[in-house]
């Protein structure tokens, strides 16, 4: 091995990071230069690049390793309460404030705090941003005395932030604050040679989490995997990777199943039903399965009302012609009287009982939400789901975290 490619194998392991590409290669020099400094950090990249594992590793390699690291998905806090999240409250400064609260820069006192999404701050907390950044200060809201912190700030950005400057919804002294160290992630598109190696690794990851063996993939699958764009990146590959693993048994990838697992027919219905139903991330075969699971009989369910579509304009024409079916009463919608049409036993009613879309989703969410302790931004990942759109839902379903 050159020194050049001892190098890169030495930073690699140091900071969990895979790849040989020379857009990855200075991004670990950076990484390597910047880690043990005080100085905040402006991580840019899509969806899905790796931002937060760059976070981590220059925390983890700071003199800051041993005390927290917190994680503030700036994008996924309602403006109302974005303020009073970061910086805590004083009681009664609005209603609801029953007690004085610690925000998340008191939390990360002596650590790392990540700011992700950091373009979807408000303005106005924009300002606080920028007070905490020069001065290490800020004031709770409600409060009359600022608190001082010793947080390191490092933010993420997968928006053109110049763009947002420009469009005035993000302030410029804050961006050039920011932007003095840019660590930029690439795209999983622009490093295809990558693409082999870290397969493999999340491959002999989830194998070894499953006790499954694994035997590898055909030189035809890397192609195949190559030729494909990844549009969510390194998530998008290591979901479907493991999906590939779990489901196949471990059995050597070939180009086909490539091509099934992207666009094979799930991928196809799911896409055209424009229900966000989840990719299985594999992390075991008992997930995996209940997700497909549950992705079936969502599948059924809407096959029965068509089907139901089918009779009712069937029903419409014997009824046209003077006869009558029995059994079936056409304003209720019950997938039971669908059930106990002679002809039409499509499935059992009482295993499928009247389950609608959104008790499956409900249940889906619950079920994800109790996998991650309720980490709302652990579960919107594996749901392949925005944040806001976790929290929409949670509200409209009425989650509550005891919920059984
Ligand atoms: N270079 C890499 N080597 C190994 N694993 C990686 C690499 N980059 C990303 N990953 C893995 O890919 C997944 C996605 O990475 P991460 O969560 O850091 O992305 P992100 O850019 O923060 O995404 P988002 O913008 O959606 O928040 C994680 O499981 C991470 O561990
Ligand atoms: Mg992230």
């Amino acid at each position: 091995m050159d020194q050049e490619q001892e190098r890169l194998s030495h930073l690699q392991k140091k900071f969990g990071i895979i790849g040989q590409t020379e857009s990855v290669r200075s991004m670990l020099e950076t990484i390597d230069q910047v880690a043990p400094t005080d100085i905040s950090v402006l991580i840019s990249g899509d969806s899905g690049t790796g931002k937060e594992l760059v976070a981590s590793a220059l925390h983890n390699h700071s003199k800051r390793a041993r005390k927290p690291f917190v994680i503030v998905n700036c994008g996924a806090i309602p403006a109302g309460i974005i303020e009073s999240e970061l910086f805590g409250h004083k009681k009664g400064s609005f209603t609801g404030a029953n007690e004085d609260r610690k925000g998340y820069f008191q939390t990360a006192d002596g650590g790392t705090i990540f700011l992700d999404e950091i373009g979807e701050t408000p303005l106005e907390t924009q300002v606080k941003l920028l007070r905490v950044l020069e001065q290490g200060e800020f004031m709770p809201v409600g409060g009359s005395k600022p608190i001082k912190v010793d947080v390191r700030i490092i933010a993420a950005s997968n928006r053109k932030m110049a763009d947002e400057v420009a469009k005035e919804t993000f302030r410029m002294d804050l961006y050039y604050r920011l932007k003095a160290i840019t660590i930029n992630v690439p795209s999983l598109h622009e490093r295809k040679e990558d693409i082999s190696e870290l397969a493999n690794l999340f491959a002999r990851q989830c194998a070894l989490r499953n006790d499954i063996f694994f035997k590898g993939f055909s030189e035809s699958a890397y192609q195949e995997m190559k030729d494909y764009n990844w549009p969510g990146n390194i998530r998008e590959l290591k979901n479907f990777v493991e999906s590939v693993v779990v489901l196949e048994k471990g059995a050597v990838v070939k180009s086909e199943m490539v091509r099934r697992h992207l666009f094979g027919s799930d991928h196809r219905i799911s896409s055209s039903m424009n229900y966000n139903l989840p990719v299985p991330t594999g992390k075991d075969v008992g997930q995996a399965e209940r997700e497909l699971m549950l992705q079936q009989l969502y599948h059924v369910r809407r096959e029965l009302s068509e089907l139901r579509g089918i009779i009712e304009e069937n029903l419409y024409r014997v009824e046209q012609s003077g006869m009558r079916m029995k059994n079936l009463d056409i304003s209720s919608p019950s997938i039971h009287e669908l059930g106990n049409m002679e002809d039409v036993q499509i499935i059992n009613p009482y295993t499928v009982g009247e389950i609608t879309a959104s008790q499956v989703e409900k249940e889906l969410l619950v079920k994800t939400l109790r996998r991650y302790g309720f980490n709302k931004r652990k579960t919107a990942k594996s749901l392949d789901m925005a944040e806001r759109t976790l929290y929409r839902k949670i509200k409209e379903y009425g989650i509550k975290p005891n919920e059984n």
